[in-house]
């Protein structure tokens, strides 16, 4: 099973970016953990970051038929983007969607989702750990028996 990460604007700063929201852990660390917890879930993944709505919107296409699932934080893209719900709804891949902080428990602007209605399950508010639950959901959900 091969799973894609994508991780939109200014997930790339992490370490930097309001580190009291976000943790000191830099964005490497994100891409070494996601790593860490496809090997224990006995998968593939591959992680994908931008700053650029289409950009996001070009790899989820490209995703289809090469990946079985997709994890996506599309970070503040999350808020405002119909193109990446459209791109998500026209591949029709397994979705996960991730956040490291509650969007629900933060500025009002945040409460809206265009994620969520292209997505299985959301997982918010573990910082890292959202990523894991999310691919260990996705595995769980999604893995067909025989396939390794
Ligand atoms: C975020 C939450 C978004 O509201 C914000 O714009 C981000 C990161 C998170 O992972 O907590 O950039 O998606």
């Amino acid at each position: 099973m091969k799973i894609l990460v994508i991780n939109g604007p200014n997930l790339n700063l992490l370490g930097v970016r309001e580190p009291a929201l976000y943790g000191n852990r830099t964005y490497a660390d994100l891409v070494r953990f996601i790593g860490a917890s496809a090997r224990d879930a006995g998968v593939e993944a591959e992680v994908f970051q931008s700053n650029h709505e289409g950009e996001i919107v070009d790899r989820i296409q490209s995703a289809r038929g090469a990946f079985d699932a997709l994890v996506v934080n599309a970070a503040a893209y999350t808020h405002t983007s119909v193109a990446i719900l459209d791109a998500l709804k026209a591949v029709g891949l397994p979705t996960a969607e991730v956040h490291l902080t509650d969007p629900r428990r933060r500025e009002g602007f945040r409460h809206v989702s265009f994620v969520k209605p292209a997505a299985c399950a959301t997982f918010a508010g573990l910082g890292f750990g959202s990523y894991s639950r999310a691919i260990r959901f996705l595995v769980q959900r999604f893995r067909a028996p025989t396939a390794k």
